[in-house]
């Protein structure tokens, strides 16, 4: 992968446009309870298995109640509107507007809007300083020099954990990926991204954090490696 081919700016433009149109569509039929296909239908249930699980480590962290967390990327809001019930104060940040807005619409319904913040911005322009960040689903989609710069950027909003997901390279996962273009147009899932163990490796340097627990998390056709990071 040649360290010349990635342009942030065009990458962002394209991931907004696709995340305000087509892709609100799709993933918010995911996030939501309308009745999907069965290769959709694993990728909601995975999904639930790695918010419980990241849930749960952020329970562990032993973070005061009111303790401010980002939620980067935050899409419908889902992990957003639990921390906020949870008693967190959580800022809801989205690259695309009608995340934000779908978000803010469920986050009032459950009445914790009071306990949120919510801005349409990227991981690149988000700013502030929060006692943790999460970022889930997103960084899937950018190749490893958009990913390092990325993983920098969020890195720098805290003095604790950065949690997220990413697309591991692996063999299987290579061949699933090959395999996802053989779906029907339809059912075919956003391009993925996948990080070979020595890009990650640099993105951890280079942002002066390390890796304190990683998890695979595998269900039907969501597969994902769940990871916590801490500044070193
Ligand atoms: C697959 S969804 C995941 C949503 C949410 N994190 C979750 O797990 O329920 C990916 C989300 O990332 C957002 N996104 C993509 N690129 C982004 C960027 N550069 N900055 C902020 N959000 C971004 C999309 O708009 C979309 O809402």
């Amino acid at each position: 992968m040649s360290s010349t081919s990635f342009n942030a700016e065009e990458h962002k433009n394209m991931l907004r446009s696709y995340f305000n149109g087509q892709g609100y569509q799709r993933w918010a039929s995911i996030y939501g309870s309308d009745k999907l296909s069965t290769v959709r239908n694993t990728v909601r249930q995975g999904h639930a298995v790695m918010m419980d699980r990241a849930f749960g480590w952020i329970e562990q962290l032993g973070l005061p109640k009111g303790a401010h967390i980002l939620d980067a990327g935050c899409g419908t809001g889902l992990f957003s509107i639990r921390l906020a019930q949870a008693g967190y104060r959580v800022t809801s940040a989205d690259i695309a507007s009608q995340m934000v807005e779908k978000t803010k619409a469920d986050a009032t319904a459950a009445g914790v809007a009071g306990n949120m913040e919510f801005q349409v911005e990227s991981i690149e322009s988000v700013s502030g300083s929060y006692d943790a960040v999460v970022c889930f689903d997103v960084l899937i989609h950018y190749p490893s020099e958009g990913f390092i710069q990325a993983f920098a950027n969020l890195s720098k909003l805290t003095k604790g954990p950065v949690i997220f997901t990413y697309a591991p390279y692996n063999n299987i996962l290579a061949f699933q990926h090959w395999l996802g273009g053989y779906f029907p147009k339809k059912e075919r899932r956003t391009t993925i991204q996948m990080i070979r163990d020595e890009q990650m490796q640099q993105a951890m340097q280079g942002a002066g954090m390390e890796i304190k627990r990683k998890e695979k998390i595998s269900f039907g056709f969501y597969h994902t490696m769940l990871m916590e990071t801490a500044r070193r």
